[in-house]
């Protein structure tokens, strides 16, 4: 289980994140929303030890918190950041078996993501944007995390690769993984999300469910920009 408590990060004199604090159970999904600048990038990159933090990430009973991204991804926390990350000079097959993947969890992705496997040995550079964004996910899976921190992973997404992004995010969880999901809209949350966070200017200004966000259109026109 995932328990962030007072989590604060300063970018030089800006506070982009301030006193974040929940936790997160194996299974559930937690959606961050937030206006762009709102801090959920900040978070994620946060909690995957990118940026130094000041307070308390502890997962399974082991403080995050000041240890190297490597480290903590060995802890079993994936990550997929909203820049595609992808190696561009080397194949699909290739970006995959950086993944630390064994022919079974390769096959896995090309399955699931069927686009993959038409490209597998295409440079990752030579893919359209949604591909590489794929890609990316797809290798943040081939560990099999049981925390995963996805970056706005639909963002710019063909409608049908969202709807398989939706379908591999809700496997995770199924087989235990515990996701922090940020988008900047009501986009997969809906579908997936056991409960949900919105961030303004850095500060936890909504948490709670669907139900709850949607009875509160004032707090959604404000903080989301949604009507
Ligand atoms: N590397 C950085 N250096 C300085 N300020 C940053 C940096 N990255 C983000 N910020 C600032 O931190 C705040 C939160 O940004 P970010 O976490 O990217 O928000 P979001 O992902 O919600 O769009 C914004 O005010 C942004 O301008
Ligand atoms: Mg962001």
């Amino acid at each position: 289980m995932l328990k962030v408590e007072q989590l604060s990060v300063n970018y030089g004199a800006v506070r982009a994140l301030d006193g974040v604090d929940f936790t997160l159970e194996p299974g559930q999904v937690l959606a961050v929303l937030g206006r762009n600048g709102s801090g959920r990038s900040t978070l994620a990159r946060a909690l995957m030890g990118l940026v130094p933090g000041q307070g308390r990430v502890q997962w399974r009973g082991r403080d995050l918190l000041g240890l190297p991204p490597h480290t903590i991804a060995r802890c079993g926390v994936g990550y997929v950041p909203e820049t595609r990350d992808v190696f561009a000079l080397l194949t699909v097959e290739q970006n995959l078996q950086l993944g630390l993947a064994d022919r079974h969890r390769i096959e896995w992705a090309y399955a699931t993501f069927s686009q993959l496997k038409l490209r597998q040995h295409t440079l990752a550079g030579l893919l359209s944007g949604g591909e590489q964004q794929m890609l990316s996910l797809a290798r943040s899976l081939m560990a099999q995390p049981d925390l995963l921190i996805v970056d706005e992973p639909t963002e710019g997404l063909a409608p049908r690769w969202v709807e398989t992004v939706g379908q591999v995010l809700r496997e995770q969880t199924s087989r235990g993984a515990a996701i922090v999901l940020m988008e900047q809209k009501l986009d997969l949350a809906p579908a997936l999300a056991d409960r949900l966070m919105v961030l303004g200017r850095g500060q936890v200004v909504f948490a709670g469910t669907l139900a709850a966000l949607q009875g509160d259109p004032a707090l959604q026109q404000t903080w989301l920009g949604l009507d």
